[in-house]
């Protein structure tokens, strides 16, 4: 196949006919100066707008990281359409920093923006490879290269998520071989060839420094998201969210007792907003199983399915403060 001169974006033809989910992402024909184009009716817009509705449906708040992905599937949609008329631009430079505090589903997101941006072509597969320092950073001269370059290989066509990015730096070890990671990520995000959308994710005070430290890292991520703390209502609505997904039920007063402990918990130290929203549910099921076979009973189906008070009530959190 010959390949369009000047084509901006998708940058190949094999990359916009590129297997999608086993079916095969069609090829636009080219339009004409007094055509025009129904983006809704484009069959990629349809994917991508059954993946943003789930989004908002799934996810519960987040309403600035919604807004943004949309933002982003809008400009990826653009483009598509722009490239049907044979306009040429060149590919919009798609790496992101993602940053929030524990548990604010950055790497829930991620996974959603890999398959929005797979969805419009823009990367081959819905895939997220997620690494750390340790991934990346090798222990002995030399090894990190190899490391770092395995690991650019791996997400390739994909989505790289660095988490917790900011332990790549370290400034007071002027040897630190985190710095040639940094070093090697740039070429790669420099690269309009590049087939990779590198994520940075962590704590949003660490990232700032992390950016402010490596100025020509943050002048190739142009989409900085921020993930807020979730509110005690919203925390509210992921636990029934988790809890239905998991076909369990709070009876009325478990639901109740959830909501305290919950606002308890949000003032302890290592309070890590959605997650330890999930940790808490674990404990109530456990707690549950442990009640049901102390039954000695035969039980039925709602004996299975709900969550009581005292399955909440169990929780050491309730048993400090009253003492
Ligand atoms: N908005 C949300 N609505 C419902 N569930 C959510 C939401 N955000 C996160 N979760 C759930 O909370 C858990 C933690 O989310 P996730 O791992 O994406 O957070 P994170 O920001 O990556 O955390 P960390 O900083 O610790 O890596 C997951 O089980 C996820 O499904
Ligand atoms: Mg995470």
């Amino acid at each position: 196949m010959d390949k369009p001169k000047g084509f901006g974006f998708p940058r190949s033809p094999e990359v916009a006919s590129a297997p999608v989910d086993g079916e095969a992402l069609p090829e636009p024909e080219t339009l004409g100066e007094d055509a025009e184009l129904d983006l809704s009716a484009d069959e990629a817009a349809a994917r991508v707008e059954e993946t943003l509705t789930a989004l908002d449906s799934e996810l519960i708040g987040l309403a600035s990281v919604k807004r943004r992905v949309r933002e982003i599937a809008s400009l990826l949609q653009v483009d598509r359409a722009r490239h049907q008329f044979g306009l040429t631009a060149s590919r919009p430079t798609l790496h992101m920093s993602f940053t929030g505090g524990p548990g604010t589903g950055k790497t829930t997101v991620a996974l959603r923006m890999a398959t929005i941006l797979h969805a419009l072509g823009y990367i081959r597969a819905p895939r997220v490879h997620t690494v750390t320092r340790d991934d990346l950073v090798g222990q002995f001269i030399g090894h990190t290269a190899p490391k770092t370059k395995e690991a650019i290989a791996r997400a390739a066509g994909g989505v790289l998520f660095i988490d917790e990015a900011y332990y790549l730096f370290r400034p007071e070890n002027e040897r630190d071989y985190g710095q040639e990671v940094i070093e090697i990520l740039l070429t790669e995000m420099e690269n309009e060839r590049g087939d990779l959308v590198v994520i940075f994710a962590g704590y949003p005070d660490r990232m700032a420094t992390f950016f402010s430290a490596n100025p020509g890292l943050s002048s190739r991520v142009p989409h900085h998201i921020e993930f807020d703390d979730f509110t005690h209502e919203e925390l509210v609505q992921i636990a029934d969210l988790m809890v239905a997904s998991e076909n369990f039920r709070f009876d009325e007063q478990a639901r109740e007792v959830f909501s305290e402990y919950l606002t308890l918990r949000m003032q302890r130290p290592r309070f890590s907003n959605a997650r330890s929203v999930r940790n808490a549910i674990e404990r109530c099921r456990l707690r549950q199983a442990r009640r049901l076979v102390g039954l000695h009973r035969p039980l039925g189906k709602q004996d299975l399915v709900t969550l009581t008070a005292e399955d909440v009530y169990g929780s050491s959190l309730f048993a400090e403060n009253q003492s």
